[in-house]
This record gives C-alpha cells, sequence and structure tokens, in this order.
C-alpha cells in the first residue's frame, strides 16, 4: 500500500496541476476552485468560512457525528475525504491507544493540508485514492466516515463510494455519512439555496431528491439504517450498521 501514500515534497504549483490529470472529471470541472488549485487550500482552509457555507452548522454537524461514532475509538477508523476545519483533529482526539485513522482522498494536496493541521504523531495515514475504487481490504474497518463528500459526486460515482465503503466496512462495524437533504417545506432555504446549489455544486440536488438508502446496491436490513435530519432538513446523518 506504501505507493499511494502520498509524499510531501510532491506539493507546489506544478505538482497540483500534475495532480489534476488523475482526478475525476467532475472534481476538475466543477472543484478546482475549493480544493485543487494551488489557493484553494489558502482561501478555505477557515473554518468560519466552511461554518459559513453550511449556515452556521458546522460545528454541531461535526459534534453530532463525533459522538455517534462515540470515544475510545480502537482498532480501525477510515475516513473517506478531507475536511477543512478541525473534524479531523477532534477525531483522533477520541481515539484509543492504539487506534489508527485512515484518510482517502484522490487529492494529495487536500492530504498535504490535512496532514499539516494534524500533530505529527497523530496515528493517521494519508492515502491518496478514489473513494471509487480504494485499494483497501474486504472488512477492514471498525468504522467509516464520509463527511459532505457525496453531493459532489455524479450519481453513478457516488453509489460506488458506497458501493467501496460497504466493502471495507467490518461486519458489525458503523458507517457514518453527513450530507446535504431536502430542506422541509417552509424553509427558506428550499427555495433559495436552490438555485445557488445547483449552479454550484451541481450533484447537490441529487440528494435532495433521493434517499442515501436508494444508492446503496441493496436495500438495507431492518434496523440497519438510521437518518436524523439537521437544521430544518437540509443536512442529514445516515448511520449504517451492516
Ligand atoms: C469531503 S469533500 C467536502 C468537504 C466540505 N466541503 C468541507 O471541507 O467542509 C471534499 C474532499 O473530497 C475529496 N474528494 C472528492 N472526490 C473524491 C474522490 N472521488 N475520492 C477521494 N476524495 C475525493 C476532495 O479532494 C476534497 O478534499
Amino acid at each position: 500500500m506504501s505507493d499511494t501514500l502520498f509524499a510531501d515534497s510532491t506539493f507546489g504549483r506544478a505538482a497540483a496541476l500534475r495532480q489534476t490529470q488523475a482526478v475525476p472529471h467532475y472534481l476538475r470541472a466543477h472543484y478546482w476552485w475549493a480544493y485543487i488549485h494551488p489557493n484553494a487550500v489558502r482561501i478555505f482552509e477557515r473554518q468560519w468560512l466552511v461554518n459559513l457555507i453550511l449556515w452556521g452548522n458546522y460545528a454541531h454537524l461535526r459534534d453530532t457525528a463525533l459522538s455517534e461514532l462515540g470515544d475510545g475509538l480502537a482498532g480501525r477508523t477510515l475516513q473517506v475525504a478531507c475536511v477543512y476545519g478541525d473534524l479531523t483533529s477532534r477525531l483522533c482526539r477520541q481515539m484509543a491507544p492504539g487506534g489508527t485513522i485512515d484518510v482517502v482522498d484522490v487529492l494529495p494536496i487536500q492530504l498535504g493540508n490535512l496532514r499539516a493541521k494534524l500533530p505529527p504523531d497523530a496515528p493517521v495515514r494519508f492515502l491518496a485514492m478514489d473513494s471509487s475504487d480504494m485499494n483497501l481490504p474486504d472488512a477492514s474497518y471498525d468504522r467509516v466516515l464520509v463527511f459532505f463528500l457525496l453531493h459532489e459526486q455524479p450519481r453513478h460515482y457516488r453509489e460506488r463510494t458506497l458501493r467501496e465503503v460497504l466493502r471495507v466496512v467490518k461486519p458489525g462495524g458503523k458507517i457514518l455519512i453527513v450530507d446535504y437533504a431536502m430542506p422541509r417545506w417552509w424553509h427558506p432555504l428550499r427555495y433559495l439555496w436552490r438555485p445557488l446549489l445547483a449552479r454550484v455544486e451541481p450533484f447537490a440536488l441529487d440528494l435532495w431528491r433521493e434517499e442515501i438508502a436508494a444508492l446503496l446496491p441493496a436495500p438495507p436490513a431492518a434496523g440497519t439504517l438510521r437518518k436524523e435530519s439537521f437544521f430544518g432538513g437540509l443536512y442529514q446523518q445516515v448511520v449504517i450498521t451492516p
């Protein structure tokens, strides 16, 4: 697996541009400004800004997810995709001695940014991989966290990511997904946010129309999927215990 670990020395503008050859089309086409461009990290690695984009809900969504995972996390945790802000630093603090976190991201620049935010002795491996085709063994993780990744992906990509997540989690493990959902009819953002989201994040509205359960390769068995809504339904947390 060492060939998928990235090297810090590869960063810089040229490397950031070169790496766009290997990343999915949707990221290059729609999210270059947020994640790929060398200025992206400089601009967006501000928690207040991410919080603003999430209408003031970053801390609440982060803390709800972290408390669902719990403290004293033993074994192996997988975080699929880097997140701006302090989600991963806080997750590190919840690890039991010996517990480890693998973070997968398709962009080395994002993995480098995350590495710079964490203490050098954080029990984290940084894996440059695509979420839709992870070079990770079956049933090897006790829990998997997917925080605001799915809305960025076209449907077929999202389905492949979910299939991969289900493949790598251990039986009896936990998958935790946080992302957009359809706000309730009375929510002003249902009408005000829709046109902007449609323009800036073209696949996000899919999650307004379709349940995450419908994207799984097979319908979840009774009692294995739990969904909770936040902020008038604009955000959802889905917990799957396969
Ligand atoms: C988790 S999402 C959005 C997070 C949210 N906007 C935030 O930062 O608070 C952003 C990350 O997903 C990564 N990403 C997008 N598509 C990916 C894929 N197919 N495989 C792995 N990582 C991916 C991007 O490189 C980026 O680092």
